[in-house]
Protein backbone atom coordinates (compact mmCIF):
# COMPACT_ATOMS: atom_id res chain seq x y z
CA UNK A 1 0.00 0.00 0.00
CA UNK A 2 0.96 3.28 -0.67
CA UNK A 3 1.19 6.06 1.95
CA UNK A 4 -1.69 7.87 0.52
CA UNK A 5 -3.79 4.36 0.09
CA UNK A 6 -2.42 3.70 4.05
CA UNK A 7 -3.92 7.02 4.75
CA UNK A 8 -7.35 6.97 3.25
CA UNK A 9 -7.70 3.45 4.82
CA UNK A 10 -6.94 4.74 8.66
CA UNK A 11 -9.88 7.18 7.29
CA UNK A 12 -12.05 4.27 6.22
CA UNK A 13 -11.36 2.28 9.27
CA UNK A 14 -11.84 4.79 11.85
CA UNK A 15 -15.51 4.79 10.34
CA UNK A 16 -16.35 1.61 9.17
CA UNK A 17 -14.47 -0.96 11.64
CA UNK A 18 -17.66 -2.12 13.23
CA UNK A 19 -20.07 -2.37 9.24
CA UNK A 20 -17.35 -3.66 7.31
CA UNK A 21 -14.76 -6.25 7.10
CA UNK A 22 -11.36 -5.57 7.26
CA UNK A 23 -9.78 -6.77 4.11
CA UNK A 24 -12.64 -5.10 2.36
CA UNK A 25 -11.95 -2.01 4.20
CA UNK A 26 -8.49 -2.23 2.58
CA UNK A 27 -9.49 -2.89 -0.88
CA UNK A 28 -12.10 -0.01 -1.17
CA UNK A 29 -9.20 2.00 0.36
CA UNK A 30 -6.87 1.24 -2.31
CA UNK A 31 -9.57 2.70 -5.37
CA UNK A 32 -10.84 5.36 -3.44
CA UNK A 33 -6.86 6.54 -2.92
CA UNK A 34 -6.86 5.91 -6.76
CA UNK A 35 -10.15 7.87 -7.52
CA UNK A 36 -9.41 11.09 -5.08
CA UNK A 37 -6.28 11.38 -7.05
CA UNK A 38 -7.37 11.15 -10.50
CA UNK A 39 -10.22 13.74 -9.70
CA UNK A 40 -7.84 16.06 -8.50
CA UNK A 41 -5.70 15.28 -11.65
CA UNK A 42 -8.99 16.10 -13.50
CA UNK A 43 -10.36 18.88 -11.61
CA UNK A 44 -13.42 17.02 -10.89
CA UNK A 45 -15.80 16.82 -8.15
CA UNK A 46 -17.57 13.81 -7.20
CA UNK A 47 -21.65 14.09 -5.96
CA UNK A 48 -22.97 10.99 -3.96
CA UNK A 49 -26.42 10.47 -2.72
CA UNK A 50 -26.84 9.11 0.85
CA UNK A 51 -27.64 5.45 -0.53
CA UNK A 52 -24.06 5.11 -1.73
CA UNK A 53 -22.89 2.19 -0.29
CA UNK A 54 -20.55 2.83 2.72
CA UNK A 55 -16.80 2.14 0.98
CA UNK A 56 -17.51 4.77 -1.54
CA UNK A 57 -19.85 7.04 1.22
CA UNK A 58 -17.30 7.72 3.15
CA UNK A 59 -14.29 8.06 0.98
CA UNK A 60 -14.37 9.58 -2.76
CA UNK A 61 -17.43 12.44 -2.83
CA UNK A 62 -16.68 15.76 -2.63
CA UNK A 63 -20.61 16.10 -1.30
CA UNK A 64 -23.10 13.66 -0.53
CA UNK A 65 -26.72 14.69 0.35
CA UNK A 66 -30.47 14.03 -0.65
CA UNK A 67 -31.72 14.65 -4.02
CA UNK A 68 -32.96 18.27 -3.23
CA UNK A 69 -29.30 18.78 -1.56
CA UNK A 70 -27.37 17.52 -4.55
CA UNK A 71 -29.34 19.30 -6.98
CA UNK A 72 -29.04 22.60 -5.41
CA UNK A 73 -24.62 21.41 -5.61
CA UNK A 74 -24.98 19.76 -9.07
CA UNK A 75 -26.03 24.00 -9.80
CA UNK A 76 -23.61 25.19 -7.76
CA UNK A 77 -20.55 23.24 -7.09
CA UNK A 78 -16.86 24.04 -9.14
CA UNK A 79 -15.31 21.05 -10.84
CA UNK A 80 -15.32 19.19 -14.04
CA UNK A 81 -16.45 16.43 -14.67
CA UNK A 82 -19.10 15.95 -12.31
CA UNK A 83 -19.06 12.53 -11.60
CA UNK A 84 -22.59 11.47 -10.02
CA UNK A 85 -22.65 8.73 -7.93
CA UNK A 86 -26.32 7.78 -7.83
CA UNK A 87 -28.77 7.13 -10.28
CA UNK A 88 -29.42 8.32 -13.91
CA UNK A 89 -32.29 10.98 -13.18
CA UNK A 90 -30.38 12.84 -10.66
CA UNK A 91 -27.14 12.55 -13.01
CA UNK A 92 -30.03 14.13 -15.81
CA UNK A 93 -30.86 17.28 -13.09
CA UNK A 94 -26.72 17.63 -12.76
CA UNK A 95 -26.84 18.09 -16.82
CA UNK A 96 -29.86 20.49 -16.57
CA UNK A 97 -28.24 22.82 -14.34
CA UNK A 98 -25.22 22.34 -16.26
CA UNK A 99 -25.23 21.97 -19.36
CA UNK A 100 -21.56 23.55 -20.06
CA UNK A 101 -20.12 20.68 -17.75
CA UNK A 102 -19.50 17.03 -18.46
CA UNK A 103 -21.69 14.82 -16.52
CA UNK A 104 -20.86 11.51 -15.86
CA UNK A 105 -22.86 8.14 -14.15
CA UNK A 106 -20.29 5.27 -13.48
CA UNK A 107 -22.86 2.82 -14.40
CA UNK A 108 -25.66 2.72 -17.21
CA UNK A 109 -27.69 0.30 -15.12
CA UNK A 110 -28.57 2.73 -12.62
CA UNK A 111 -32.44 3.13 -13.14
CA UNK A 112 -35.23 4.12 -10.81
CA UNK A 113 -39.08 1.95 -10.91
CA UNK A 114 -40.43 5.75 -10.23
CA UNK A 115 -38.51 7.50 -12.99
CA UNK A 116 -39.58 4.13 -15.72
CA UNK A 117 -43.29 4.24 -14.39
CA UNK A 118 -44.32 6.98 -16.52
CA UNK A 119 -44.21 8.64 -20.02
CA UNK A 120 -44.22 12.50 -21.95
CA UNK A 121 -47.36 11.33 -23.44
CA UNK A 122 -48.50 10.12 -19.92
CA UNK A 123 -48.56 13.95 -18.96
CA UNK A 124 -49.58 15.13 -22.11
CA UNK A 125 -52.59 13.72 -21.67
CA UNK A 126 -53.34 13.84 -18.31
CA UNK A 127 -52.95 18.48 -19.43
CA UNK A 128 -55.33 17.50 -22.55
CA UNK A 129 -58.03 15.95 -19.46
CA UNK A 130 -57.46 18.29 -16.87
CA UNK A 131 -56.18 21.60 -19.17
CA UNK A 132 -55.14 24.32 -17.08
CA UNK A 133 -54.57 22.08 -13.65
CA UNK A 134 -50.87 22.66 -12.63
CA UNK A 135 -48.34 19.40 -13.34
CA UNK A 136 -45.72 18.95 -10.40
CA UNK A 137 -43.00 16.04 -10.81
CA UNK A 138 -41.38 14.30 -8.49
CA UNK A 139 -37.47 15.07 -9.14
CA UNK A 140 -37.02 10.91 -9.54
CA UNK A 141 -38.76 11.14 -13.59
CA UNK A 142 -36.49 11.53 -16.50
CA UNK A 143 -35.81 15.02 -18.32
CA UNK A 144 -38.51 14.73 -21.06
CA UNK A 145 -40.76 14.24 -17.65
CA UNK A 146 -39.29 17.51 -16.34
CA UNK A 147 -39.80 18.93 -19.66
CA UNK A 148 -43.72 18.36 -19.48
CA UNK A 149 -43.95 19.72 -15.89
CA UNK A 150 -45.08 22.90 -14.49
CA UNK A 151 -42.22 22.17 -11.57
CA UNK A 152 -40.35 19.31 -9.72
CA UNK A 153 -40.63 18.42 -6.37
CA UNK A 154 -38.25 16.27 -4.26
CA UNK A 155 -39.64 14.50 -0.61
CA UNK A 156 -38.14 17.27 0.98
CA UNK A 157 -40.30 19.90 -0.87
CA UNK A 158 -42.98 17.93 -1.53
CA UNK A 159 -46.15 20.03 0.20
CA UNK A 160 -44.24 23.28 0.12
CA UNK A 161 -43.95 23.13 -3.79
CA UNK A 162 -48.27 22.11 -4.19
CA UNK A 163 -48.58 25.12 -1.75
CA UNK A 164 -46.85 27.63 -3.92
CA UNK A 165 -49.58 27.19 -6.28
CA UNK A 166 -52.94 29.21 -5.78
CA UNK A 167 -55.12 26.63 -7.74
CA UNK A 168 -57.45 24.22 -5.95
CA UNK A 169 -56.29 21.37 -7.67
CA UNK A 170 -52.49 20.01 -8.35
CA UNK A 171 -51.81 17.01 -10.88
CA UNK A 172 -48.70 15.26 -9.04
CA UNK A 173 -46.60 12.36 -10.55
CA UNK A 174 -45.39 9.90 -10.60
CA UNK A 175 -45.18 8.53 -6.79
CA UNK A 176 -48.42 7.73 -5.45
CA UNK A 177 -47.03 6.72 -2.35
CA UNK A 178 -45.51 10.38 -1.56
CA UNK A 179 -48.82 11.66 -2.77
CA UNK A 180 -50.95 10.05 -0.99
CA UNK A 181 -48.62 10.97 2.40
CA UNK A 182 -48.37 14.85 1.13
CA UNK A 183 -52.60 14.51 1.16
CA UNK A 184 -52.69 12.82 4.45
CA UNK A 185 -50.49 15.70 5.06
CA UNK A 186 -52.48 18.24 4.16
CA UNK A 187 -56.02 17.05 4.39
CA UNK A 188 -56.06 17.11 0.18
CA UNK A 189 -58.12 14.44 -1.57
CA UNK A 190 -56.53 12.26 -3.75
CA UNK A 191 -57.77 10.57 -6.84
CA UNK A 192 -56.11 8.66 -9.53
CA UNK A 193 -57.21 9.60 -13.03
CA UNK A 194 -56.30 6.22 -14.39
CA UNK A 195 -58.99 4.54 -12.24
CA UNK A 196 -62.27 6.15 -13.14
CA UNK A 197 -62.95 8.26 -15.56
CA UNK A 198 -64.04 11.60 -14.75
CA UNK A 199 -66.85 13.39 -16.39
CA UNK A 200 -66.06 16.36 -18.18
CA UNK A 201 -68.35 18.66 -16.52
CA UNK A 202 -66.77 17.28 -13.15
CA UNK A 203 -63.22 18.20 -14.06
CA UNK A 204 -63.80 22.32 -13.43
CA UNK A 205 -64.64 24.08 -11.49
CA UNK A 206 -66.52 22.35 -8.83
CA UNK A 207 -63.69 19.95 -8.56
CA UNK A 208 -64.11 17.49 -4.96
CA UNK A 209 -60.32 16.47 -4.92
CA UNK A 210 -56.88 18.50 -4.55
CA UNK A 211 -55.02 16.12 -5.88
CA UNK A 212 -54.50 13.87 -8.94
CA UNK A 213 -52.14 11.29 -8.83
CA UNK A 214 -50.46 8.59 -10.59
CA UNK A 215 -49.56 4.49 -9.91
CA UNK A 216 -46.19 5.06 -9.86
CA UNK A 217 -43.78 3.05 -7.01
CA UNK A 218 -40.73 2.71 -5.64
CA UNK A 219 -39.86 -1.29 -5.81
CA UNK A 220 -37.41 -0.63 -2.56
CA UNK A 221 -40.19 1.32 -0.52
CA UNK A 222 -43.27 -0.30 -1.18
CA UNK A 223 -41.60 -4.07 0.29
CA UNK A 224 -42.02 -2.44 4.27
CA UNK A 225 -45.30 -3.15 5.80
CA UNK A 226 -47.04 -2.63 9.19
CA UNK A 227 -46.17 -5.92 10.13
CA UNK A 228 -42.34 -5.26 9.66
CA UNK A 229 -42.96 -2.37 12.06
CA UNK A 230 -45.13 -4.33 14.56
CA UNK A 231 -42.45 -7.11 14.76
CA UNK A 232 -39.72 -4.66 15.35
CA UNK A 233 -41.27 -2.98 18.29
CA UNK A 234 -42.54 -6.38 20.07
CA UNK A 235 -38.67 -6.98 19.69
CA UNK A 236 -37.10 -3.77 20.99
CA UNK A 237 -39.87 -1.52 22.05
CA UNK A 238 -37.37 1.56 22.45
CA UNK A 239 -37.05 1.33 18.74
CA UNK A 240 -37.35 5.05 17.27
CA UNK A 241 -38.97 3.98 13.45
CA UNK A 242 -37.96 6.80 10.48
CA UNK A 243 -39.53 6.00 7.04
CA UNK A 244 -38.92 7.32 3.78
CA UNK A 245 -41.99 9.28 2.46
CA UNK A 246 -41.87 6.93 -0.48
CA UNK A 247 -43.03 4.53 1.85
CA UNK A 248 -47.35 3.82 1.66
CA UNK A 249 -49.34 5.98 3.89
CA UNK A 250 -49.97 3.09 6.40
CA UNK A 251 -46.58 2.39 7.08
CA UNK A 252 -45.31 6.15 7.51
CA UNK A 253 -48.44 6.26 10.26
CA UNK A 254 -47.20 3.65 11.99
CA UNK A 255 -43.69 4.83 12.18
CA UNK A 256 -42.35 7.97 14.60
CA UNK A 257 -40.83 9.93 11.78
CA UNK A 258 -40.76 10.38 8.33
CA UNK A 259 -38.13 12.43 5.78
CA UNK A 260 -36.39 12.70 3.32
CA UNK A 261 -32.90 10.66 3.21
CA UNK A 262 -31.07 14.11 4.66
CA UNK A 263 -33.89 14.70 7.47
CA UNK A 264 -33.92 10.95 7.98
CA UNK A 265 -29.97 11.45 8.80
CA UNK A 266 -30.51 14.68 10.82
CA UNK A 267 -32.98 13.71 13.04
CA UNK A 268 -30.80 10.10 14.02
CA UNK A 269 -28.21 12.85 14.94
CA UNK A 270 -30.19 15.05 16.97
CA UNK A 271 -31.84 12.61 18.92
CA UNK A 272 -31.37 10.91 22.25
CA UNK A 273 -32.48 6.91 21.63
CA UNK A 274 -30.43 4.24 21.78
CA UNK A 275 -31.88 2.55 19.06
CA UNK A 276 -33.12 3.15 15.31
CA UNK A 277 -34.71 1.73 12.46
CA UNK A 278 -34.50 3.11 8.65
CA UNK A 279 -37.64 1.85 6.28
CA UNK A 280 -35.02 3.03 3.41
CA UNK A 281 -32.31 1.93 1.56
CA UNK A 282 -30.33 -0.66 3.64
CA UNK A 283 -26.80 0.84 2.62
CA UNK A 284 -27.99 4.13 4.27
CA UNK A 285 -27.98 3.12 7.82
CA UNK A 286 -24.62 1.29 7.60
CA UNK A 287 -23.43 5.18 6.80
CA UNK A 288 -25.58 6.54 9.59
CA UNK A 289 -24.40 3.77 11.67
CA UNK A 290 -20.82 4.78 10.84
CA UNK A 291 -21.46 8.29 12.01
CA UNK A 292 -23.04 7.61 14.87
CA UNK A 293 -21.22 4.97 16.56
CA UNK A 294 -23.20 5.09 20.04
CA UNK A 295 -26.24 4.56 18.45
CA UNK A 296 -27.69 1.11 17.37
CA UNK A 297 -29.18 0.91 13.64
CA UNK A 298 -31.53 -2.38 13.24
CA UNK A 299 -31.42 -3.09 9.36
CA UNK A 300 -33.82 -4.84 7.20
CA UNK A 301 -31.07 -5.75 5.03
CA UNK A 302 -33.11 -7.12 2.16
CA UNK A 303 -33.87 -4.39 0.53
CA UNK A 304 -32.12 -2.72 -1.56
CA UNK A 305 -31.93 -0.30 -4.22
CA UNK A 306 -30.67 -2.64 -7.45
CA UNK A 307 -30.45 0.82 -9.23
CA UNK A 308 -28.23 2.27 -6.72
CA UNK A 309 -26.27 -0.61 -5.70
CA UNK A 310 -24.67 -0.58 -9.46
CA UNK A 311 -22.56 1.97 -8.52
CA UNK A 312 -19.23 1.11 -7.24
CA UNK A 313 -15.65 2.33 -6.67
CA UNK A 314 -14.48 0.44 -9.20
CA UNK A 315 -17.05 1.27 -11.90
CA UNK A 316 -16.60 5.26 -10.50
CA UNK A 317 -12.66 4.75 -11.28
CA UNK A 318 -13.61 3.55 -14.62
CA UNK A 319 -15.92 6.40 -15.03
CA UNK A 320 -12.59 9.22 -14.82
CA UNK A 321 -10.28 6.83 -15.99
CA UNK A 322 -12.92 6.53 -19.28
CA UNK A 323 -14.74 10.12 -19.27
CA UNK A 324 -18.19 7.30 -19.20
CA UNK A 325 -20.50 7.70 -19.41
CA UNK A 326 -21.72 10.91 -20.61
CA UNK A 327 -25.25 12.13 -19.67
CA UNK A 328 -26.61 13.97 -22.57
CA UNK A 329 -30.10 15.91 -22.17
CA UNK A 330 -31.26 17.42 -25.99
CA UNK A 331 -31.11 21.10 -25.65
CA UNK A 332 -34.69 21.39 -26.24
CA UNK A 333 -35.66 19.37 -23.18
CA UNK A 334 -32.98 20.46 -21.18
CA UNK A 335 -34.30 24.39 -21.82
CA UNK A 336 -37.69 23.39 -20.57
CA UNK A 337 -37.09 20.69 -17.83
CA UNK A 338 -34.18 23.30 -16.32
CA UNK A 339 -37.53 25.82 -15.98
CA UNK A 340 -38.85 23.12 -13.56
CA UNK A 341 -36.10 22.62 -11.49
CA UNK A 342 -35.39 26.27 -11.16
CA UNK A 343 -38.61 26.54 -10.00
CA UNK A 344 -38.70 24.09 -7.45
CA UNK A 345 -35.04 25.44 -6.00
CA UNK A 346 -36.45 28.71 -5.80
CA UNK A 347 -39.01 27.08 -3.41
CA UNK A 348 -37.93 26.68 0.21
P1 LIG B 1 -34.24 11.63 -1.22
O1 LIG B 1 -34.64 12.81 -2.00
O2 LIG B 1 -34.91 11.53 0.11
O3 LIG B 1 -32.74 11.54 -1.12
O4 LIG B 1 -34.75 10.32 -1.98
C1 LIG B 1 -34.23 9.86 -3.17
C2 LIG B 1 -34.66 8.50 -3.48
O5 LIG B 1 -34.43 7.99 -4.53
C3 LIG B 1 -35.38 7.79 -2.44
O6 LIG B 1 -35.63 6.51 -2.82
FE1 LIG C 1 -35.77 4.81 -7.39
FE2 LIG C 1 -36.61 3.63 -5.15
FE3 LIG C 1 -34.12 3.23 -5.97
FE4 LIG C 1 -34.85 5.62 -4.98
S1 LIG C 1 -34.77 3.69 -3.90
S2 LIG C 1 -33.65 5.24 -6.84
S3 LIG C 1 -36.96 5.77 -5.76
S4 LIG C 1 -35.99 2.59 -7.06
Amino acid sequence: MTDDALQTYDLLREKLHDVLPDFEIRAKAELACRINQLKSDLGAVILGHNYMEPGLYHSVPDFTGDSLELSRLAATADGDPIVFCGVRFMAETAKILSPEKTVLIPSLEAGCSLAASITAEDVRELRERFPGVPVVTYVNTYADIKAESDVCCTSSNALAVIESFNTETVIFLPDEYLARNVARESGKHIIFPTDRPIAKEKQDPHMDYQLLGWHGKCEVHEKFNVEDIENVRRQFPDVVVLAHPECSPEVVEASDFSGSTSAMIRFVEQARSPRYLLLTECSMADNVAAENPDKEMLRLCSVRCPHMNQITLQDTLDSLLQNRYVIDVPEEIRLKAKRAVDRMLEIH
